[in-house]
This record gives structure tokens, C-alpha cells and sequence, in this order.
């Protein structure tokens, strides 16, 4: 049975995707540090799973911690999730997000070199394709000029990948970079669970939608768009999760060298959109009122599937009704998300 190391394992797609390696048959070991997780979550994953997943509680940069599982695990291959991920954070703490970020990959790496460990999937992120109005994005548009430090981690770990593989021609890379992640497992056990205010779309309705916070403020309704709000590719964290099970499977069976995927549905839903369909899911009306735009962002970002369906032979197939009702699902289930868990 092949291991695989999944960093970040408890966070919100860290977790998902553990539950689709282990129906796909790998063995999974998991690292993540709690900065943005909960170890309830690991409870929540035995519930679904039926299983126990050896977990590690550690700072991917601390090397003697990672030096340990690498030593107690046969590695075969890692998924590198751990990272902090807020934009609006990322501006206010540069150095937490460069340190935290390129750190955790650089030791990650530095382990992976020393116990030959060479198939590596990086979660990277359409943030990375920068303020670029040429939809849909593909992976040879031109990156873009990131417009917050979060970005240019991104936008750095892919170059620092793309240099090791020319480097150690051994290694096989996947870098994926993903749309909008939402949505969650259809038990309602694990979802997304941000800390205070949310700064997302999706989390930030469903807070709402529960009656947690008064009102949606729809960023700008005068963008050149059919509903004058944005278009964003969002894509089920369930089909999300099983693009990574695609793109280990395929790295393992090609050439070595570096890849790197799109992961979204190529279609994009705007704000209004996504809000009523929201409001479909759970059942009332969800106040909501138009506010000024947000600095920083673009009009309409959407994926070119066609590589990941021609190579990785992926595909996301659920709708945004389906995000919207696994959201609410699990909104309501975990009105506090996993906080009130002791840790
Ligand atoms: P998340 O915060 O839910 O999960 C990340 C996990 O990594 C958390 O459990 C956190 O505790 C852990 N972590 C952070 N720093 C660590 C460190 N130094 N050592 C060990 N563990 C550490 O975030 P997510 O939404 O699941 O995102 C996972 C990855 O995907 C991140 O790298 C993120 O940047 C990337 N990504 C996310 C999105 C999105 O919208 N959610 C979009 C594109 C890319
Ligand atoms: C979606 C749309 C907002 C909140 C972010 C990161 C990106 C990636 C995914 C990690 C936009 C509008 C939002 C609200 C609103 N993450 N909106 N009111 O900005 O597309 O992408 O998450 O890599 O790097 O930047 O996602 O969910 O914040 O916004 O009107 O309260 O919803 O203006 O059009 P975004 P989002």
C-alpha cells in the first residue's frame, strides 16, 4: 500500500482529500501544526472513515520533527497543504506568511531529498495568474503580478519547485492551482471552519444564512458582468479532494519533471448567483446589501479544464447547488464549526 504524507492534513481540504486517498486505497500519515485546525477533526475523520490516521502535531519547519515521521513512515509520496492562507493577513504579517509558507516547503523538500522521496502535489492557487482579465485562465497564461504577500508565496514556491525539479530530475511535481474551494463533505462532519469574521464569499453567507452575522455586503454590483457582481470558478472541496487522488496517480505513472493543473469547473458563478442559490439551500432569504468594491479584485476568473481532463483525466461534476446545500448542511451541524470541541 503506498503512504501518503498529507501536511495540513486537518485543515479544510487537507481533511477532504484524506478521506478521498483513503477510498482510493492509500495509506495516509498526517502532519499538520493546529494553527488553523482542530484535532477534533481528526475524530470527525474517524467517524467517516472508519479509521484511525496516524498524526503527527508539528510545524512543517521544524525539521527534527519532520526528520521524525519521515523515519517512522515509508513515505512514498507528499501532499503539501500546511500554509497559512488569508489574503488580508498576509498583508499585515509578511513575514509570518513568507516564514510559515517557503519555510514549510523548504524543509518538506530538504526530507523528501534525504529519504528519496521523490512525487511530490503542491497546493498552489489561481492567485498566482495575478490581476489578468484574459478568461479562462490557462496554465500558459502569463503569471501575473500577485497583489499580497499570500500571492507571491504561491507565486514563490512554484518557482522554488520549478527549480529543485531541474535540479533533482528524479522528482515528479504536481503543482495544482486551485479556483474557489467550497462546500463540504456530505455527512456534515468536516467543512470549512475560518476563525472570526470570514473573509470568503461562501463562509461569509452561510454566517449569515445561520443568523451569526447581519448581512452580506455584496462587493460592487457595477463590474462589466452579466449581474454587474463578480464570476468566480467555484469548485466542490469533494472534487477538489479527488483532483488530488488523479494527480498522484499521475505523477506516479509519467515521466519525471514538474507539471502544473488547473483545478476548478471552467464555469463561473457571480455573487448574486451564488447567493441565491444559497438561499435555495437554506430554505429563507439571506439579507444582503451592495457595498463598494474590494480592492484587489478582478472582475471574472474562471479555469480552462482542458488540461486536467486530457491529463489527469479530472473532471468536477458536482453543481453549485451541491456546494451550497453541503455548505448549509454543515453550517447547521456545527453552528460553532469544531471549535466548541475541546482540544
Ligand atoms: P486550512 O487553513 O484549512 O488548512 C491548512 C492547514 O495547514 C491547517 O490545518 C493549518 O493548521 C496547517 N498549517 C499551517 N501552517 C503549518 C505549518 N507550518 N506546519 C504544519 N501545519 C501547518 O486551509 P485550506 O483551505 O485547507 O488550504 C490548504 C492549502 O490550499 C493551503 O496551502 C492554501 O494556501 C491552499 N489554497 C487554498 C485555497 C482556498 O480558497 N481554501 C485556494 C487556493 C489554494
Ligand atoms: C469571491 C467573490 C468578492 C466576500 C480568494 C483568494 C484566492 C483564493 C480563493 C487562496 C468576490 C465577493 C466576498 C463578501 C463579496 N484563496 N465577496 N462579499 O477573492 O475570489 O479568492 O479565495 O488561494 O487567493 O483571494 O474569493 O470568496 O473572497 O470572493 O461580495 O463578503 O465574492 O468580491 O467577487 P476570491 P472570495
Amino acid at each position: 500500500m503506498s503512504t501518503v504524507l498529507v501536511t495540513g492534513g486537518m485543515g479544510f481540504i487537507g481533511s477532504h482529500t484524506v478521506i478521498a486517498l483513503n477510498e482510493s486505497g492509500y495509506d495516509v500519515v498526517i502532519v499538520d501544526n493546529l494553527s488553523n485546525s482542530k484535532t477534533e477533526a481528526l475524530n470527525r475523520l474517524r467517524m467517516i472513515t472508519g479509521k484511525d490516521f496516524r498524526f503527527y502535531r508539528a510545524d512543517c519547519r521544524d525539521k527534527e520533527a519532520m526528520r521524525t515521521v519521515f523515519e517512522e513512515n515509508k513515505i512514498d509520496s507528499v501532499i503539501h497543504f500546511a500554509g497559512l492562507k488569508a489574503v488580508g493577513e498576509s498583508v499585515r504579517m509578511p513575514i509570518e506568511y513568507y516564514d510559515n509558507n517557503i519555510n514549510s516547503m523548504l524543509t518538506v523538500l530538504e526530507l523528501m531529498n534525504e529519504y528519496n522521496v521523490t512525487d511530490l502535489v503542491f497546493s498552489s492557487s489561481a492567485t498566482v495568474y495575478g490581476e489578468s482579465e484574459d478568461v479562462p485562465f490557462t496554465e500558459e497564461s502569463p503569471l501575473g503580478m500577485c497583489t499580497n504577500p499570500y500571492g507571491w508565496t504561491k507565486w514563490m514556491i512554484e518557482q522554488i519547485l520549478r527549480d529543485t525539479s531541474r535540479a533533482y530530475p528524479s522528482m515528479r511535481i504536481a503543482l495544482l492551482r486551485y479556483f474557489n474551494p467550497v462546500g463540504a463533505h456530505e455527512s456534515g462532519l468536516i467543512g470549512e471552519d475560518p476563525n472570526g469574521i470570514p473573509n470568503n464569499l461562501f463562509p461569509y453567507i452561510s454566517k449569515v444564512a445561520i443568523g451569526a452575522l447581519e448581512k452580506l455586503t455584496i462587493f460592487g454590483d457595477d463590474y462589466d458582468t452579466p449581474d454587474g457582481t463578480c464570476l468566480r470558478d467555484y469548485i466542490h472541496v469533494c472534487d477538489l479532494a479527488e483532483g488530488h487522488v488523479k494527480a498522484l496517480r499521475y505523477i506516479a505513472t509519467n515521466e519525471a519533471g514538474i507539471d502544473v493543473f488547473n483545478l476548478g469547473t471552467g464555469k463561473g458563478t457571480s455573487v448574486k448567483e451564488a447567493l441565491s442559490a444559497f438561499e435555495k439551500a437554506c430554505g429563507h432569504k439571506i439579507p444582503a446589501v451592495i457595498g463598494p468594491r474590494r480592492a484587489g479584485d478582478i472582475p471574472v476568473c474562471y479555469a480552462s479544464t482542458k488540461k486536467a481532463e486530457e491529463k489527469l483525466g479530472f473532471r468536477a461534476t458536482r453543481t453549485v447547488e451541491e456546494m451550497c446545500d453541503s455548505c448549509w448542511n454543515w453550517q447547521t451541524k456545527n453552528p460553532n464549526g469544531l471549535s466548541d470541541k475541546a482540544e
